[in-house]
């Protein structure tokens, strides 16, 4: 059966004592929680990666970067490679991000470049994907988020997707106050499973864990979550806080 997933993007937050008295604690208030298999992730930025997947090791918190490049090595100043993430033990990676796509032009060609160089080296992956405001306006959402489904992922194979973890980040409701409705969510992740269903087949969709992002709070949390399709959340700002993390941790 798919996992459920926790993970905290912490984006570009947190000096090197925040981070290192946020991870403190949060690895203080997980350990002990019975998680039942539930995944959880922190996905702090580059400069603490390997500092944190040292702390985190033999723990329950695994660790994922925020962004990789699809180039192995070479000039280009500023980017991180897969091989380096490698090299620190980091093995999940996060893609797709609509920041990424906004601020830093990342189209869905680039992306399945990147898609294509994570599975290469043996990534598992976080890939986002999500309408902005005018596409749920103008109805367009399920288009929308259908082709950036499949233009970077469909032509993976069924074994790739074995490291393919989606999560349904509406534009509109990240970092906003404003979640999606639990039954939005579900809608879109339903619709999501069936397309994967549809090109590949029902068991790779049942297995595929679908997370949803977007102002996921401990106030929220329970109830997006007891949703069918939603397999846990990708959580922004409330990943900042390890009781609030926590808490939505436990709230799966
Ligand atoms: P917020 O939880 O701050 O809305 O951010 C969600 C997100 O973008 C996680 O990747």
């Amino acid at each position: 059966m798919r996992s459920k997933i926790v993970a905290g993007n912490w984006k570009m937050n947190n000096s090197a004592k925040e981070s290192k008295a946020l991870i403190k604690n949060l690895k203080k208030s997980v350990k002990g929680l019975p998680l039942n298999n539930t995944r959880v992730i922190v996905a702090p930025s580059f400069v603490y990666l390997q500092k944190i997947a040292k702390k985190t090791a033999g723990t329950p918190i695994e660790v994922a970067a925020q962004n990789m490049n699809d180039a192995p090595k070479g000039a280009y100043t500023g980017e991180v490679s897969g091989e380096m993430l490698k090299s620190i033990h980091v093995n999940t990676v996060i893609l797709g991000h609509s920041e990424r796509r906004e601020y830093y032009y990342e189209t869905d060609t680039i992306l399945k470049k990147k898609v294509l160089s994570a599975l290469d080296q043996n990534f598992e992956i976080i890939f986002c994907f999500g309408e902005v405001l005018e596409d749920r306006k103008s109805n367009k959402h399920f288009d929308v988020v259908k082709s950036q489904i499949v233009n970077a992922l469909f032509d993976l194979t069924s074994d790739d997707w074995e490291n393919i973890i989606l999560a349904y980040e509406p534009v509109w409701a990240i970092g906003t106050g404003e979640t999606a409705s639990p039954e939005q969510a579900q809608e879109m992740h339903a619709f999501v499973r069936d397309l994967i269903a549809t090109k590949y087949d029902q068991h790779l969709a049942e297995h595929t864990s679908i997370l949803y992002g977007g102002s996921v709070k401990p106030a929220n949390a329970e109830e997006i979550f007891s949703k069918e399709d939603v397999d846990g959340g990708l959580i922004g700002g409330a990943s900042l806080n390890a009781d609030d993390f926590t808490a939505i941790v436990k709230a799966i």
